[in-house]
């Protein structure tokens, strides 16, 4: 029997901090652990490259290995915050390309656009200050950025992406309470979004650079499937149509293009304080990248193999989406409604009087898997329950039509 006295038993809930306590398991990673586990399962929940250049990476591998202690040691050394010279060398390569010119001060290195989503979230983000989203986004940011206890605010999105006009009227409505100091900054992936697959034409890039040039709203654009792309024109970067705008944060990742288990990517920023200050959070979180892979990295694009590598994907990738379409089409019919994108990894379709997290279950034992809508939705109380996220790019052709049909029998 419990006396008055008794202490209570000990328990770590009692001491978790606010962040911990804002931090819910991401549904993404356990439905992967999940869908790791069983073998027979077909999964196009994950967003897993397909594609990997094995021959390459091998190559540089066994050269690190076996040439000399010399090119090894440093690789097993501390390295520098911001990143392996060569490889912010590289990464600027990459960005000139992209007709942005940038010097070293202008990148940090992360590992993943994820460390980057969260450094930014670290640098700007107080509680109960706002943060404009698209309608829906990567729940992996809304993950990031919710850690800090920001109240979100979701654009509308049409096929286009974010709509200028719902994007000013809600900026306008902070002006009009004088609260406009209190939204930090606008987060968007302007090439083939995840979940949905839609890319911001030019002119929308323009006019949402203008209304948040107009409103002092940072923009921060992530976008790691920018080359990801099978049919149309590539749209320019947030950062090139603005160069002298300093409010223009982008974030580019190696993770859909090389390899994510390498976790190479960097953010570029034209403002040099603003990098310094990445820098110093950075520092304090993990001291310094992991040096080696940053070399396998840099040693990768010296040598020139990416453009090949990425067409390469392109061409693994493309039938792998028109596959996924015609099994759409094929087992649902009319009943589905599914847009082409044209790159990316995802599929969007929206199901008639389906609601994807409840049924989600059921489909997990018919062994096929896929993301319900609704965890991307920074409100998920007006989430789109009978969408769904589908990535194209793990399975086979012929997994990728055999997990429509079991689909297609349950729903
Ligand atoms: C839009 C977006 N941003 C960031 C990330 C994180 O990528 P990384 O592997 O570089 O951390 C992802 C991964 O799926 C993503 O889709």
């Amino acid at each position: 029997m419990s006396t008055k006295n008794e202490k209570k038993p000990f328990s770590y809930k009692d001491y978790y901090s606010r962040i911990a306590n804002r931090t819910p398991p991401s549904m993404i990673r356990q439905l992967l652990a999940f869908t790791q586990k069983e073998a027979g399962i077909i999964s196009f929940a994950g967003g897993l490259p397909g594609y990997f250049d094995t021959l390459h990476i091998r190559e540089i591998l066994d050269e690190l290995q076996k040439e000399s202690d010399e090119k090894l040691k440093p690789g097993l050394q501390y390295g520098l915050t911001g990143g392996y010279l060569k490889l912010v060398e590289e990464e600027i390569k990459l960005l000139e390309k992209e007709g942005i010119q940038a010097e070293r001060e202008n990148i940090l290195n992360t590992s993943g656009s994820q460390q980057a989503l969260d450094i930014i979230a670290k640098t700007f983000l107080n509680k109960d200050e706002y943060v404009l989203v698209p309608r829906p986004t990567y729940l992996g940011a809304l993950g990031a950025f919710r850690q800090y206890g920001p109240r979100f605010v979701e654009i509308e999105s049409d096929e286009n992406g974010i709509k200028p006009d719902d994007l000013e009227r809600k900026i306008k409505s902070f002006k009009r309470m004088k609260d406009l100091a209190r939204i930090k900054f606008l987060y968007v992936v302007p090439d083939f979004n995840n979940p949905t697959g839609t890319t911001i034409a030019k002119e929308r890039r323009e006019e949402i650079i203008e209304i948040c040039k107009k409103y002092d709203v940072i923009i921060i654009e992530d976008s790691p499937y920018k080359k990801l792309r099978y049919d149309g024109k590539e749209e320019p970067l947030f950062a090139k149509l603005e160069p002298d705008w300093p409010g223009i944060i982008t974030l580019m990742t190696f993770s859909k293009i090389f390899a994510p288990g390498l976790r190479q990517s960097f953010i570029y920023c034209k403002d040099t304080d603003a990098v310094e200050k990445f820098n110093r959070i950075k520092q304090n979180s993990t001291l310094c990248g992991s040096s080696l892979d940053e070399r396998i990295l840099a040693e990768y694009l010296e040598r020139g193999f990416l453009p090949t590598h990425i067409e390469n994907i392109i061409n693994d990738y493309r039938p792998k989406r028109d596959a996924m379409l015609t099994a759409m089409h094929k087992y649902f019919g009319g009943e589905i409604e599914v847009k082409k994108p044209e790159g990316g990894m995802f599929l969007w379709p929206a199901f008639p009087d389906v609601d994807t997290y409840k049924k989600f279950p059921k489909a997990i034992e018919n062994n096929v898997a896929y993301v319900p809508g609704r965890v991307f939705y920074a409100d998920q109380k007006k989430a789109d329950k009978n969408k769904a996220r589908f990535c194209f790019v793990t399975e086979t052709e012929t997994r990728i039509d055999e997990g429509i049909r079991r689909l297609a029998e349950i729903f």
